[in-house]
């Protein structure tokens, strides 16, 4: 199991002071939504002059299909080691993205995002109205037949992936809150010895480092606990 460190802070100087102090960990490093609008592709070059620490980078890409290929294209030419998709787009949308990318000489790990883990059963209801289990496990045969390689999903629902797809199917499983911590906006949150019993295979933590007094030694006290 990889823990992703999501570098989700206030500005760019913040965030590299992050990366530097988190240097030489066996950590992946998540750049998401917050991050690339403000500091761009040039951020993820600047990220490379300080650490060699595998990069996500979480755009949660979610267009028609060519638009999607041609945004996951350019993903990859960023030389990033993951990205995702909505798994939502659809299986010829995400087709159409891993046939694009396997015309590359090195794709990125390519995941698919099921339900936010953001939603409880209730407020997924009111949108896809299905049962929030039933959506994954579709979303992720979806996913699967179209040739990605794993799943973004909460801790609860990665065994059931791998159960309907393979056991090499990736899961990679975000609201995780290591110590008890605040969840925050978050609802399908578990701890680190529940995501190791359900096989996930990345954890994301947020929030519970990054806003730590001491971010490096929560993070060697959750690699201890892996
Ligand atoms: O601060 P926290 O640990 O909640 O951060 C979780 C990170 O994982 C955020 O960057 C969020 O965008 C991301 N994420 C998520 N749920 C998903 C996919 C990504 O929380 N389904």
């Amino acid at each position: 199991m990889k823990l992703c460190v999501a570098l989700d802070l206030e500005s760019k100087e913040k965030c590299l002071e992050l990366i530097k102090e988190l240097k030489g960990l066996d950590i992946w490093l998540k750049i998401g939504l917050r991050t690339y609008i403000r500091d761009g592709f040039k951020f993820i070059e600047e990220v490379r002059k300080i650490s060699l620490q595998p990069i996500f980078l979480d755009l949660k890409i979610y267009d028609i299909p060519n638009t999607m290929a041609d945004a996951c294209e350019e993903c990859a030419k960023l030389g990033v080691d993951m990205i995702n998709l909505h798994a939502s787009a659809g299986k010829k949308a995400m087709q159409s993205v891993m046939q694009r990318l396997d015309k590359a000489s090195k794709r990125p790990l390519v995941l698919g995002v099921s339900a936010l883990t953001s939603f409880d059963e209730e407020e997924f209801y009111s949108v896809y109205r299905q049962n929030l289990e039933e959506a994954v496990v579709n979303f992720s045969k979806l996913a699967y037949e179209s040739g990605l390689d794993g799943m973004v999903c909460s801790v609860f629902e990665s065994l059931l992936i791998k159960q309907n797809t393979s056991e090499n199917f990736l899961t990679l499983t975000p609201a995780i809150r290591p110590f008890k911590e605040e969840a925050n906006d978050q609802k399908r949150v578990a701890n680190l010895k529940s995501a190791k019993e359900n096989k996930s295979d990345f954890i994301v933590v947020g929030r519970p480092i990054y806003e730590a007094l001491n971010p490096k030694e929560v993070c060697e006290k959750i690699l201890a606990n892996l």
